[in-house]
């Protein structure tokens, strides 16, 4: 899984992409996919993710993209304007990893965000090379995490 977040103020753009290597979705699927009525969730009969991004991509003068094919994974990809008064901040996007890889400790999850060309990232294969059996959701490890990407926003916004 990998997520990136591109902002670009000479080009007043900020793009969220996540792609992973799932099932993919074939032409019916990815048209269907945008539709709050449709989910092929068993919990409940809404599914609300994709076109909820969509919305909120097109409200702020940019799109939303599906990039996808049966068997060979998925790509999202949502463009806004990112000066736009209604575009909603990235939020607390450390809680958001964390939050992430304590559920999913063993998703290869690659993550970047390039700010103008600057870049903090976090790839999770290649500090569990280092951990060995060390699993990446064992507290230490976790704040660990934390920490390196604090301290990766800190340089970067220096
Ligand atoms: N990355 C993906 N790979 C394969 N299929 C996907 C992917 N993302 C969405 N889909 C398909 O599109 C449907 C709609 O996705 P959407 O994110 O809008 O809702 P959901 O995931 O079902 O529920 P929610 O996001 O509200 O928890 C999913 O139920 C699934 O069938
Ligand atoms: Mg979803």
């Amino acid at each position: 899984m990998r997520l990136s977040v591109i902002e670009d103020s000479g080009q007043d753009r900020f793009t969220i992409e996540i792609s992973d290597d799932g099932r993919g979705m074939d032409e019916e699927l990815k048209a269907k996919a945008v539709d709050p009525f449709f989910t092929t969730r068993k919990t409940r009969r809404i599914g609300l993710g994709l076109p909820l991004l969509k919305a909120a991509a097109e409200h702020c003068e940019g799109d939303m993209e599906i990039i996808s094919a049966p068997g060979k994974g998925t790509t999202v990809r949502a463009r806004f304007r990112h000066s736009h008064i209604d575009r909603a901040p990235l939020g607390n996007i450390i809680d958001t990893i964390i939050n992430f890889i304590v559920g999913n400790p063993d998703v290869n999850f690659y993550f970047s965000h390039k700010i103008d060309g600057i870049e903090v990232t976090f790839d999770a294969q290649e500090l569990r090379e280092q951990l060995e059996d060390v699993p990446l959701n064992n507290p230490a490890v976790i704040n660990w995490i934390k920490k390196y990407l604090t301290e990766s926003y800190h340089e970067i916004r220096k």
